[in-house]
């Protein structure tokens, strides 16, 4: 019962999150803030002017990714790409943080010799989905790792300059990092070349987070008053402040206990695809512990963390299928569920997933509300480009979300955009619009 919010508590989450919002942005109040608000650099959309060739790496999400980009200036937009997906191992995130850049850079060599682009000098976007500090596209100092990543000694230092020396070593291969981009920012560059309306960028993937184009009157960090930046929320670290302690459960505390990061992201932790199978699992724990699901027997498989994942809950909420999903995914737990004990393991899915939705709608409900504000319009049109497995993949999901915004904030036309490859395609706009600045300085 407590995870389920009324429109009343989400409308007042959506208040909490106006407010933190607004101490991010100031000068005296951000260091103190835990949504950090943090300016990107990146003053515009695309405008279909961009071009060139140009390299990308994706790393953070669940896929570690190499790509070439090429993007060509033609009456109708084109953008062409080829990647390379490399594994991430445990022992390379969370080792020596040298040796995770020393990885990256083998891995882009080795992409580079396989494409024939060695010896040629290409500039590079990084999408980077962590959060990062940034003074100017071109540098980012990681404030923390999040989700699945603590590699060490990288914490407090700039990752520009960190991959550049790693991949100095190559002596065949010359590349020109332009850009750091989280990912949201990538999304919403992504949308925005296919629809200019875009100015929010939401991930619900991994982890969660959200990045929307600010007015820069509004953003005291940096110099300047004329035009927008868009600003990288880190909505994820909403409630490290305790700003949500009468929303979270005792799932929510267990579960932050267990997890790398402990009293950190703690709204990521009740919204993304890494821990929502986890949740699932110490609901059912004590629901069977208590005597309530499986005839009160508990395998040793649920005993153990991790072993329910969102892709579970993805398939046990499938219309038709959903049933028989679940009982097959609670047999492979080693458990014996009745026909009632799937339907109620169905529920606490449905009663997590939808949470999640419900919270990421109030968030965002924050950010369009101020969107509109800032606007000074009476009505907002505008689009949200999406991206994130658990968006992706959990049948329901998308409308749940898409419902639930709408009736937040009725004052809001919202168009809600796929992202269909990835933050690469923005990351690259991004790159090829500083890889012109740079030519113009030369
Ligand atoms: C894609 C990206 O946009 O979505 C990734 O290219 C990003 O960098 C990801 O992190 C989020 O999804 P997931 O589910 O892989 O974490
Ligand atoms: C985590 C990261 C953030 C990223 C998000 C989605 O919250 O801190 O930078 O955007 O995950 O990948």
């Amino acid at each position: 019962y407590h995870m389920r919010l009324s429109d009343e508590t989400l409308l007042d989450i959506m208040t909490r999150f106006q407010a933190e919002m607004q101490k991010g942005l100031g000068k005296d109040t951000n260091p103190t803030a835990s949504v950090k608000m943090l300016p990107t650099f990146v003053r515009a959309i695309p405008d279909g002017s961009e071009n060139g060739e140009f390299l990308s790496l994706d790393l953070g999400g669940s896929k570690f990714r190499v790509l070439k980009v090429q993007v060509s200036e033609e009456g109708k937009q084109n953008v062409q790409m080829e990647s390379q997906f490399y594994p991430t191992p445990n022992e390379i995130i969370r080792g020596p943080g040298s040796e995770l850049f020393e990885y990256v850079a083998d891995c882009l060599a080795d992409f580079m010799r396989t494409k024939g682009l060695t010896h040629k000098k290409l500039p590079l976007g990084l999408t980077f989905s962590f959060p990062c500090a940034q003074t100017k596209l071109e540098e980012g100092v990681l404030l923390s790792w999040t989700k699945k990543f603590k590699a060490r000694g990288v914490q407090d230092t700039d990752v520009v300059s960190r991959l550049t020396q790693a991949i100095k070593k190559h002596k065949d291969i010359d590349v020109d990092i332009l850009a750091l981009v989280n990912d949201t920012v990538g999304t919403m560059m992504t949308c925005a070349y296919d629809d200019p309306y875009c100015e929010v960028g939401v991930i619900l993937g991994t982890g969660t987070n959200a990045c929307y184009m600010e007015d820069m009157s509004n953003i005291d960090l940096v110099e300047g008053d004329e035009g927008r930046m868009c600003i990288n929320t880190e909505w994820g670290a909403f409630g490290d402040d305790g700003a949500l302690e009468d929303i979270r459960t005792e799932f929510d505390r267990d579960l932050d206990f267990g997890s790398l990061n402990p009293g950190k992201q703690l709204f990521e932790k009740m919204i993304s695809g890494l821990y929502l199978g986890e949740l699932v699992r110490l609901v059912l724990l004590k629901m069977a512990k208590a005597g309530l699901l499986f005839g009160g027997k508990k395998s040793s498989t649920l005993l153990t963390k991790g072993k329910i994942e969102t892709r579970h809950v993805a398939l046990m909420e499938k219309y038709k299928e959903g049933l028989a999903n679940t009982r097959e995914i609670l047999t492979d737990l080693g458990l014996e569920p009745s026909e009632a004990d799937c339907i109620a393991v169905q529920h606490v899915c449905t009663i997590i997933s939808f949470r999640s939705a419900n919270l990421c709608a109030a968030a965002l409900a924050a950010i369009l509300t101020r969107l509109r504000e800032n606007k000074k319009l009476a009505r907002l049109r505008t689009t949200v480009g999406v991206d994130g497995t658990l968006y992706k993949i959990h049948p329901q999901y998308p409308k749940r979300l898409h419902k639930v915004v709408r009736r937040l904030v009725p004052n809001c036309d919202v168009r809600f955009l796929l992202s269909e490859s990835g933050s690469t395609k923005g990351a690259a706009m991004v790159t090829a619009v500083a890889s012109r600045v740079q030519a113009q300085r030369k």
